[in-house]
């Protein structure tokens, strides 16, 4: 079973265009696939659980979409701290939280505070996330050390640099699933998928169901794992 899987949960806008609806239903509606694939890997075994809900690119989009996105944010969390506590899913955010609205950083927080104790799956939510820019904080908390003289810079190497990462404790991405046909990484986890096996199926996000989730496992299962060796 893959340790962590991480999704860019990718085709909303499309799958709502495909059925003649206004973009933002694809959002609701693959809203409500997080639910299901939150609790199916949960399941499984899975330890950890990454999904792409916002990038720090997704800013560029109509006013209109982000505001959308933001409230559904909100309402989802709501109602989704339930099956957290059902499941003992330990909800963590990777990005930048401060500058999302208020009201969705207060839901976060209280959400986060509530499952803080669950011993579960981690689901690590990305959140105006930006892989690059996880690197470039995690440099910036090295060189503070350093300046600190808490560090030296000899002693900087991957291993060190991994533990200022947004969430260490989480580890490397063991598969990476990408809907909607598209194949491209688009910023997400960079240092977290050096070595991940990549998985990218057609089906569109809002039609991603656990089924997917599973065929999506049993190719990763079968797949030989040398990272970098012979
Ligand atoms: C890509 O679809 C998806 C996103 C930009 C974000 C993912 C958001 C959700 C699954 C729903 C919202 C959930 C929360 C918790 C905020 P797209 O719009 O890029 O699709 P397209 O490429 O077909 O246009």
């Amino acid at each position: 079973m893959p340790s962590h899987v991480a999704i860019i949960m990718d085709g909303n806008g499309r799958w709502a265009k495909s059925k003649h609806l206004p973009r933002i239903s694809g959002h609701a509606v693959g809203a409500k696939r997080i639910s299901e694939i939150v609790a199916a890997a949960s399941d499984l075994g899975i330890k950890a659980l990454s999904l792409y809900a916002f990038s720090t690119e997704n800013w560029s989009r109509p006013q209109k979409e982000v505001s959308f996105l933001m409230s559904l944010l909100v309402k989802h969390l709501k109602k989704e701290l339930k099956n957290l506590i059902r499941k003992n899913v330990k909800l963590v955010i990777s990005g930048h939280l401060e500058e999302l609205p208020q009201p969705a950083q207060k839901i976060i927080n209280q959400t986060i505070e509530s499952s803080q104790h669950h011993h579960g799956m981690v689901f690590n939510l990305c959140l105006n996330y930006g892989g690059r820019r996880e690197i470039a904080d995690a440099c910036s908390l090295a060189v503070k050390q350093v300046i600190d003289g808490k560090l030296l810079i000899a002693e900087i190497n991957e291993k060190v640099l991994s533990r200022y990462l947004y969430h260490p404790e989480i580890g490397d991405i063991d598969l990476m699933i990408r809907t909607s046909g598209e194949e491209r990484i688009s910023n997400f986890l960079l240092w977290q998928l050096a070595y991940s096996e990549l998985y990218f199926t057609s089906v569109r996000w809002p039609d991603f169901t656990k089924i997917d989730l599973l065929k999506a496992v049993l190719t990763y299962q079968k797949r030989e794992r040398r990272f970098g060796g012979i």
